[in-house]
Parts: C-alpha cells; sequence; structure tokens
C-alpha cells in the first residue's frame, strides 16, 4: 500500500503511459519452449501449450455416430436460444458437423464456416452445394484472421477448436471484431479439470483457463452451461460499449 502512495506521483510525473494499465490483448505475448507435451506446438500463451491442429486425415472422426451421445449437438443448439435471423460464425467448422445443423435454425441469418484446411473448405462447399443449402458460407481463414466482416456476427461459436488456435489472440482480436456490440463468443470444450475424462490433456480447458484468455480478448464471461457429460459450455459476450 505503502510502495503504491510513493509510485503514483513518480508515475503521474514522469509518463502516463509507461504506468497506465496496458490492455492484455498487448501486454501478452507467447512463449516458445523446447521441452513440451508431443500433442503440443511447443508454444504457450497464458501459460497453457496450444494443441496440434486436428489434421483433415481426421475429418471422419468428426462424423462419428457417439458424437450424438457424448456432444448432444441438438441440446447445445437448444441452449444457444439462437434466433431466425442471426448470423453465426462457426469457427474451425471441420466437415460442418455444426454448420448443417445450425443453419435450419437461422433461415433468415447465416452461417459462415470458417477453416484453416482447405480440404475441410471443399467439403463444407460440396455439401453446401449438393444439399441446395442457400444460408450456409464457406470461409478459408488464415492462422491468424477469420476473414469475417467487422460488425456481422451475433454468435461465434468454437466446437473443440480454439484449444488448437495457434494465434488465438490475433485469432481473437478478428473474432471480436466481427463481432457486433453485445455479440457472442461460445467455447465448447473437453474439462481440462476432470483427469478422468479419456481426451488428452492439450486438447482439453480448464475453465479458468478459457476465461482468462476471453478476458485478455476483452471478453465478458456470462455463463457456464454444465450439462454436458464430458464438456465445458462457456458463453462469453462482447461488450456494448
Ligand atoms: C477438432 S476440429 C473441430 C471441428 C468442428 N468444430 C466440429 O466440432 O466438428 C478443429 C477444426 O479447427 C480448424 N482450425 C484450426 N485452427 C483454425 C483457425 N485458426 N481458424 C479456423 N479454423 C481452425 C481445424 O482445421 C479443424 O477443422
Amino acid at each position: 500500500m505503502a510502495l503504491r502512495i510513493y509510485l503514483l506521483p513518480l508515475c503521474l510525473g514522469l509518463t502516463l503511459v509507461s504506468c497506465a494499465p496496458k490492455p492484455l490483448t498487448q501486454a501478452v505475448t507467447y512463449e516458445e519452449r523446447t521441452l513440451h507435451d508431443p500433442e503440443g506446438i511447443g508454444k504457450f500463451y497464458m501459460g497453457r501449450e496450444i494443441a496440434n491442429v486436428m489434421g483433415f486425415s481426421g475429418a471422419a472422426w468428426l462424423e462419428r455416430a457417439s458424437r450424438e451421445q457424448t456432444e448432444q449437438p441438438e441440446r447445445v443448439l437448444q441452449s444457444l436460444d439462437l434466433r431466425p435471423t442471426d448470423v453465426v460464425a462457426d469457427i474451425g467448422a471441420g466437415t460442418g458437423y455444426f454448420t448443417f445443423r445450425i443453419s435450419p435454425l437461422v433461415p433468415q441469418g447465416k452461417v459462415l464456416a470458417v477453416d484453416v484446411q482447405p480440404e475441410m473448405i471443399t467439403v463444407l462447399t460440396g455439401l453446401t452445394k449438393d444439399r441446395h443449402i442457400p444460408n450456409v458460407t464457406p470461409i478459408l481463414g488464415t492462422i491468424t484472421d477469420p476473414k469475417l466482416p467487422a460488425q456481422s456476427v451475433d454468435l461465434a461459436l468454437m466446437v473443440d477448436t480454439y484449444h488448437e488456435l495457434s494465434h488465438p489472440r490475433e485469432m481473437m482480436a478478428g473474432i471480436v471484431q466481427a463481432l457486433k456490440p453485445g455479440g457472442r463468443v461460445v467455447l465448447i470444450e473437453y474439462r481440462g479439470e476432470d483427469g478422468n475424462i479419456p481426451i488428452k490433456a492439450l486438447h482439453k480447458m480448464t475453465q479458468e483457463q478459457a476465461r482468462r484468455e476471453m478476458a485478455g480478448a476483452g471478453l465478458v464471461w456470462q455463463e457456464t452451461k454444465n450439462f454436458l457429460p464430458y464438456q465445458h459450455l462457456m458463453v462469453f459476450s462482447k461488450p456494448t460499449s
């Protein structure tokens, strides 16, 4: 306390810039380590090692029948209270497991299905055309930019994806600029707190870590829904001002 009182006049007298708290998005950098988990890329963000990306060779796994039980997509979508006009960005859409379940729920809106793997975009584009779906737009993003228009998105959904973004800080900046004021980000991640969940450690996240990283992106935690057997469903929002 006493130290603060001594430092305050110094801050005011010398420079306001150096003593002002920096926004977390600028202050936090990545750390590279040579000794790391083989499931990760050796790059750490806020103490968490980033996981390897699930390659296209794993695409069939995304469509496994058991997901209906373990990840309960219908209950997830019901819990999101989507409006028919909503614009939803499915970030890391993969083969469209969620994209094509969301599209009928937003008939006057649209689903922007973003992925960085061209093979996933080919699948998304093919299915969209074959099924004559008018409101799904596949978008080939980059590892640092989801390529979404500014202030256009009501909800950005990331299912089993956030933990493997190689540049979470840049991606979240792109997502936040694409959200409308008050727009939501929903993260669904396997619960890192639970050692009994049979998923490799780097492919899970703790709620504490997710909340820290979203706060770093300027988002406000709203709630965590715990109805899924293995995953957190965490809701954040972009401040309105
Ligand atoms: C584990 S899969 C999940 C796919 C889908 N969300 C689902 O639940 O079926 C993660 C996906 O995220 C994609 N991905 C990884 N980094 C990304 C990034 N920076 N931007 C967009 N997609 C990314 C991967 O290519 C992969 O298709």
